[in-house]
């Protein structure tokens, strides 16, 4: 990934920028997907900040998916109250089960998707960020860079196809987990949805829609 194209930009500047989140830290120096699919669970419908000390209290009292997965699931509930959406936490019960009965997670974005809970996004940052599988991960934030960078004028939902295959374009093969969580940093932190810090953003000089005056104006809502 050459450093003067828009994954090389990215990946050097998550390399010094990244946001230091507790899931991120390497456990036992390795990369654990059972770390990695609990965080993407809680992450769903809930902000980092809101997700922290959940992910605290449950790495320390389920420490693996074994762990989990022999928890009656009234306490895993419990301990979930204040998440919001259980159906994920009667999901997450349901999954560590499945993958502790098979022995572990599986490591491709078309056997992820399998599992209780696992959608599209879940199922292909598991892929990217816990087994360096090449997946396309796409958020709202991922999906309001891609926007910008692109000028895709396109309103969403409709633009959703669009902006899938941009993101496609510039995923690299190497570090897709990085780059991943690179989009959803800038997306959070620089490219927010009002007023975006671009004399901060790395891939300033490759946006479209700053190239235009106003890339605050994209992505383009349909009217409900
Ligand atoms: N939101 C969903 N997944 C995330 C991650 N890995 N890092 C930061 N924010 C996220």
């Amino acid at each position: 990934t050459p450093r003067e194209t828009i994954p090389g930009k990215l990946l050097e500047w998550y390399d010094g920028h990244a946001r230091k989140l507790p899931w991120r830290v390497p456990h036992g120096g390795a990369v654990d997907p059972y770390r990695i699919w609990l965080s993407e669970v809680m992450l769903q419908q809930t902000t980092t900040a809101a997700v922290a000390p959940y992910f605290a209290a449950f790495t320390e009292r389920w420490p693996t998916v074994e762990a989990l997965a022999a928890a009656p699931e009234e306490e895993v509930m419990a301990a979930w109250a204040g998440l919001g959406y259980y159906s994920r936490a009667r999901n997450l019960v349901a999954c560590a089960r499945e993958v502790a009965a098979y022995g572990g997670f599986p490591d491709t974005e078309e056997e992820l998707r399998k599992l209780p809970g696992l959608g599209a996004y879940t199922a292909a940052a598991v892929a990217a960020i816990a087994f360096g599988r090449r997946a396309v991960v796409v958020d709202a934030n991922v999906e309001r860079v891609v926007a910008r960078l692109f000028a895709i004028e396109e309103p969403l939902p409709a633009a959703r196809k669009a902006i899938r295959a941009a993101a496609e374009r510039i995923t690299p093969e190497r570090r897709a987990g990085d780059f991943a969580q690179a989009m959803m940093d800038l997306g959070s932190g620089i490219c927010t949805p009002r007023g975006p810090k671009c004399l901060l953003c790395p891939v300033s000089a490759d946006c479209r829609a700053r190239a235009q005056g106003d890339p605050a104006r994209l992505p383009v809502k349909a009217p409900k």
